[in-house]
């Protein structure tokens, strides 16, 4: 059997295949009595989804759902969204989906109750006590893929549809008070949808653990993360119905988003203005910017490297680890450059500003300057 559990770090977590039975538990725990589920596009006529409003309508919550969600959401979406939780008179919102339906969802529940505009809230110094603590409704997330993390984590991705800049909506209450895992869920992903997602959970484990600042907790669950992924990234992939494998992948993308509070890097920084400009998928994104962002790094991160290494069974510490990354993204059909992703030469100097502006740019162990982030996107593209 799939591993079970209950957690209550950093959040109530209700982990293992077929949890997704106890939502209306989940809703009676978080306070809700007239949830909104909220999904993207894709995945609103998807049996998983259908289940869960049934599973909505059977306990007497109804079955409202928003999904008029783009694959990396704006603010168009977020206030169509806020409109549809004010009219129906809504207390707390179902974020129901992978990195995009479960962090617009999140934001929902968050801006619905404020007066000044979500941009306000960005991820910068303090700017988060600007918000209404008080008028923040309750959240249950619900992870469709395993990858982001943001069923954990207390921030929320937004692209601004005009300036085509991804900002991080940050606030302590963006954390859902009730998390079902369920790794069934995650079983009918497209294999690039799961390829996609699982590099970004370790790009996540990775960029933490290389990160110079001082966090230990978050380090050892970087390591454990990155473990986790090597060993079951490539069993989902052979087999998507393997649930115990499913199951491994889940907790490592829960980890690689309780970890990055030590900070992201180059791998981030890159990988945002590159999905802002050219809507490509943000886990394969970052799979594909790994290595040269590793041989940037190596001076500051080479030892470090080889202890990770070491412990996650591969020989010949910084080198190995880095032939593991190139072995593993060609084992997954990972193109080698961006240019396979549709990413073009002209807009270098744009996303070079725009990587340097980036909240992650700040946690790269070799300190970005315009010349190498500008090298980087060449050895990307
Ligand atoms: N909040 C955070 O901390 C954080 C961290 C990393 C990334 N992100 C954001 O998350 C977004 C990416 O999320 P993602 O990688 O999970 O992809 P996604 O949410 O955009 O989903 C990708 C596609 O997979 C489909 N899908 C999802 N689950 C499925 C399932 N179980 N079965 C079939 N289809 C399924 C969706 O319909 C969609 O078409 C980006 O906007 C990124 O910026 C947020
Ligand atoms: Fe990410």
């Amino acid at each position: 059997m799939s591993p079970r559990a209950n957690w209550s770090y950093p959040t109530a977590i209700r982990f293992g295949a077929g949890r997704i039975s106890e939502l209306a538990e989940a809703c009676a725990a978080a306070g809700m009595k007239r949830p909104l589920l909220v999904t993207d596009r894709g995945l609103a006529s998807l049996p998983i989804t259908i289940n869960a409003l049934e599973l909505l309508e059977a306990a007497g919550l109804g079955r409202a759902m928003f999904s008029e969600v783009d694959p990396n959401p704006n603010e168009k979406n977020l206030e169509a969204g806020v409109a549809m939780f004010k009219s129906g008179g809504h207390d707390g919102v179902i974020a129901f989906g992978g990195g995009s339906g479960l962090d617009l969802g999140k934001l929902i529940a968050f801006q619905a109750g404020q007066a000044r505009p979500v941009w306000d809230f960005e991820d910068i110094g303090d700017w988060w006590t600007r918000a209404d603590a008080s008028a923040i409704a309750p959240i249950i997330a619900v992870p469709t893929t395993a990858g982001t993390g943001s069923e954990v984590g207390r921030a929320g991705v937004l692209t601004n549809s005009v300036t085509h800049v991804k900002k991080i909506i940050f606030h302590p209450k963006l954390l859902p008070a009730v998390t079902i895992c369920d790794p069934e869920l995650t079983v009918g992903m497209p294999k690039i949808i799961t390829v996609g997602t699982g590099m970004d959970a370790f790009a996540h484990c990775l960029e933490a653990y290389s990160s110079p600042f001082y966090h230990p907790m978050s380090q050892g669950i970087a390591l454990e993360g990155m473990r986790l992924v090597k060993e079951n990234l490539p069993l989902v992939i052979a087999d998507g119905s393997n649930l115990d494998a499913r199951a491994e992948m889940m907790s490592a993308a829960a980890m690689g988003a309780v970890a990055f509070q030590k900070g992201l890097g180059a791998i981030h920084a890159l990988s945002h203005p590159i999905g802002a400009v050219y809507n490509t998928h943000h886990g394969m994104t970052n799979a594909v910017v790994m290595p040269p962002v590793l041989k940037m790094n190596r001076p500051a991160i080479e030892d470090r490297i080889a202890r990770a290494a070491s412990y996650m069974g591969i020989d010949g510490g910084f080198d190995g680890f880095y032939d593991y990354v190139m072995k593993l993204r060609a084992d997954l059909g990972v193109p080698d450059k961006l240019a396979e992703l549709g990413v073009g030469r002209d807009r270098i100097d744009e996303m070079t500003a725009m990587a340097l502006e980036d909240p992650s740019a700040g946690g790269n162990p070799v300190t970005l300057t315009s010349e190498n982030t500008k090298e980087l996107f060449e050895a990307c593209i």
